[in-house]
């Protein structure tokens, strides 16, 4: 069996339900959509189908129910050559997602996410991952599973020196001396808020130099290298869904950052994948292949 994988993701596996609405309806309140979609989802598996998109070779582990939602999930990372020896079927329901897209917000989200199976994970399904997880490039977790497993997973690369990444969303505390044997932690505006409450986001980033990136939707991404804080600018783009576009940011620059080590420019190619994502609704079919990565490059430098 293969062990060597650019990158492993340990996460989320969701079906995405996309209501486009004008308005959210007031309690008691029924209104009428304007579209409908049925679209893959979860952070974990939009991270692992955005890496593989982008030319890795990507393993995946996490837990899909019994039913269609499941099936489908599976079909998907084959569709995507995405490894799913690990994606264990569970007797519980696939993980879903209501995602509204609202007009009157300039088509901004909101989302309701109902783990299901994703909760399902143990360590013993770690453990039976371990040689995978053992020779990962980099290994990229997420919170929408229970966060005993996110920190086993940590303890276990920490220990074997495999690079992590964790996305803290949707946010929960952790511990200091987890932090602490992370590579990077990679929250949005609203996460790192809440990771440090009142303080702004140039003093998080301080008290964690080279390790906090913070995503700020399209005005890019900021962090700390020892010297200064950083500001990477987004591209501009027509917005149309911004879904995943977390989740293609956290593929894109662990997907540089194995090839370059470098922090600024995997932030800055993760930039542009995350932007080149949001002009199509939805969190995978969005996220961009390195071809079209490559070509919006040549073509607006
Ligand atoms: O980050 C976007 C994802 O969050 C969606 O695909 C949805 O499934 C939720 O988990």
């Amino acid at each position: 069996m293969q062990t060597n994988y650019d990158i492993v993701v340990v996460g989320s596996i969701n079906m995405d339900l996309f209501f486009e609405i004008n308005k959210m309806p007031a309690l008691g309140e029924t209104i009428e959509g304007q579209a409908f979609h049925f679209l893959q989802g979860g952070k974990g598996a939009n991270q692992a189908i955005a890496a593989a998109k982008l030319g890795n070779k990507v393993a995946m582990i996490g837990c899909v129910g019994q039913a269609a939602f499941g099936v489908l999930a599976v079909k998907n990372f084959e569709k995507y050559g995405v490894n799913h020896t690990h994606v264990y079927r569970v007797p519980d329901y696939t993980g879903v997602a209501c995602v509204t897209i609202q007009q009157s917000k300039k088509r901004d989200n909101s989302i309701i996410s109902v783990p299901g199976a994703n909760k399902r994970i143990t360590k013993d399904m770690i453990d039976q991952a371990k040689p995978i997880i053992k020779k990962a490039k980099i290994v990229l977790l997420q919170l929408e599973i229970p966060l005993e497993i996110v920190e086993y997973v940590i303890e276990y690369c920490y220990d074997n020196k495999v690079p992590v990444i964790l996305n803290p969303s949707p946010y929960q505390t952790m511990k200091q001396e987890i932090i602490q044997k992370l590579t990077f932690i990679i929250p949005n505006e609203i996460e790192v808020h809440q990771m440090f409450s009142n303080h702004s986001i140039e003093l998080s980033c301080a008290q964690y130099p080279n390790k906090l990136i913070v995503t700020r939707g399209s005005m890019g991404a900021v962090f700390h290298d020892r010297m200064e804080f950083k500001i990477i600018d987004g591209i501009k783009v027509p917005l149309i869904d911004t879904t995943g576009a977390g989740d293609v940011f956290l593929a894109a620059f662990a997907s540089e950052y194995i090839k370059s080590k470098q922090i600024e420019e995997s932030i800055t190619f993760a930039n542009i994948c995350a932007g080149m994502s949001v002009m199509k609704i939805g969190a995978q079919e969005s996220s961009p292949t390195i071809e079209e990565v490559l070509y919006y490059i040549k073509h607006n430098q």
